[in-house]
């Protein structure tokens, strides 16, 4: 056990990348918690500090460089601080951490969080740095419950680790390792706890969340018995993968009230000479054709997407090619990436890199479509009413909440008697770029 006359009594944790982080953020809470360590905000007041790292992109791993260089300096002025490098990039990068930065105490991989308490008592006898970063095919961390830091609205709750689909670009599956789903009963069972302490929408995660499965169970069929759970008001889930979205699924969602009218359908490309370069296993007129069966089967359905510019190899024309699927298809809103180049994928490998002013130029094209999209899906909600589940004041101003429609977008609108938590209907009455602005029905 760890042990608890230590100079260690308190940590902080920094948490960077996707959603996935932030729940294993929340369970090294609930595991440090049990341990008696004490959380701070404040870098001086800790006796440990980790960070929760990110490989996906290089600019993803420089902001994590830098941040190790500002430990380094709070570790001189205290000697007995604890530096921790966990995730994607203590799975990817422990070689050059270990030889490069010594100062690094404690380097633990994504399925190796367990250990930690016990690695931190190692790190204090041995006083040397310690590694722990395999891969496990099985943790999923069943029985350990995340800490929910804030009174929060939404809960995140992991239900599958891993990825098996190795895009050509994509770090993900070598930091992550292979797909493992939790069981139905033990989500059910964290669900029901975070209604208890008084969460309303919760989002299901996965590096691949609609690759769910376990046992006989699918996805499609996880999503009803979370559905069914009392108090549960909304239900979103993230990172999907086209090849996954199926009929069966669309409609399971249709079906449900309290499961979000959102999609997010990452495309990464238009061109199919591209999509195949990049193993994404379909092609643009699948993706179309299953952009408008989504919009069929739940009308005025959110649509988002990811797309990856300036991929080794990609012609002016098959930029174009995407430039096209996206006026053909006008998605609600996009996160654009130019192509880094990950060690280990295999386009990595590809002769034929494309120039950072060609992505540069690339990316700023299909940002501005991107806006003119948003802009005008936007603008044809004005007039409608929008169920708005309130979130929180808006930063502009205390007179008024933020909240977000059932599809996603944020609305801001002038307070009434409502309040945080609540959903309330309200008539969308402007546009502005990617935020809505509207006007509470009281007695609706
Ligand atoms: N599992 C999800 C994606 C997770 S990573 C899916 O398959 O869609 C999130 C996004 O980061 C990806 O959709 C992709 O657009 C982007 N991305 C991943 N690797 C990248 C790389 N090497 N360069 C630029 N963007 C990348
Ligand atoms: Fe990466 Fe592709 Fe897996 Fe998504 S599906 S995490 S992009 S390898
Ligand atoms: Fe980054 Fe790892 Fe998530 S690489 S995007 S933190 S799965």
């Amino acid at each position: 056990m760890f042990q608890s006359n230590s100079k260690i009594k308190s940590y902080a944790l920094e948490t960077y990348g996707c959603q996935m982080n932030v729940a294993d953020s929340e369970l090294v809470d609930g595991i440090l918690k049990n341990i008696g360590l004490e959380k701070t905000e404040d870098l001086n007041n800790a006796d440990a500090i980790f960070v929760n790292t990110c490989a996906i992109r290089d600019n993803a791993e420089k902001k994590i460089h830098s941040r190790l260089g500002n430990f380094y300096k709070l570790k001189q002025e205290k000697p007995h601080l604890i530096i921790g490098v966990l995730g994607c990039m203590a799975q990817n990068l422990k070689n050059d951490l270990l030889k490069n930065k010594p100062y690094v105490d404690i380097i633990l991989g994504p399925d190796s969080y367990r250990n930690l308490p016990k690695l931190m008592n190692r790190h204090m006898v041995e006083k040397d740095s310690i590694v722990d970063t395999k891969l496990s095919r099985y943790e999923v961390y069943e029985d350990l419950f995340p800490k929910r830091n804030k009174e929060g609205i939404n809960a995140w709750v992991s239900i599958m680790r891993g990825c098996d689909k190795f895009c050509s670009f994509c770090i993900v599956p070598f930091t992550r390792g292979r797909e493992r789903s939790r069981s139905v009963e033990s989500i059910v069972t964290e669900v029901k706890k975070a209604v208890d302490q008084g969460f309303v929408e919760i989002t299901l995660l996965g590096q691949n969340v609609n690759s769910y499965k376990h046992e006989n169970s699918s996805f499609a069929e996880l999503l009803f018995a979370v559905s069914d759970i009392n108090g549960v008001q909304r239900i979103r889930y993230t990172s999907p993968h086209p090849q996954d979205i199926n009929v069966e699924l669309l409609e399971v969602m249709a079906s449900r009230k309290n499961i979000c009218n959102y999609v997010h359908f990452p495309l990464q490309s238009g061109s199919n000479d591209i999509l195949k370069r990049m193993n994404r296993t379909y092609t643009r007129e699948h993706f179309h054709y299953m952009a408008d069966k989504i919009r069929e089967i739940m009308p005025d359905c959110g649509l988002s997407t990811d797309i990856i510019v300036g991929f080794p190899g990609e012609t002016d024309r098959d930029f174009e090619e995407t430039l096209d699927l996206m006026d053909k298809i006008k998605f609600n809103s996009a996160f654009t990436f130019k192509y880094s180049p990950r060690p280990y994928t295999k386009a990595e490998q590809f002769t034929d890199q494309i120039d950072e002013d060609i992505k540069k130029s690339r990316l700023d094209k299909l940002i501005t479509l991107q806006r003119e999209h948003t802009l005008e899906l936007n603008t044809k909600k004005v007039g409608s009413i929008q169920n708005v589940l309130i979130e929180k004041e808006s930063k502009k101003s205390s007179n008024h909440w933020a909240g977000r429609t059932d599809s996603n977008e944020w609305v801001i609108f002038e307070k009434k008697s409502s309040n945080i938590k609540d959903i309330v209907p309200v008539e969308i009455v402007n546009a502005t770029g990617v935020i809505l602005h509207g006007k509470e029905m009281v007695g609706a």
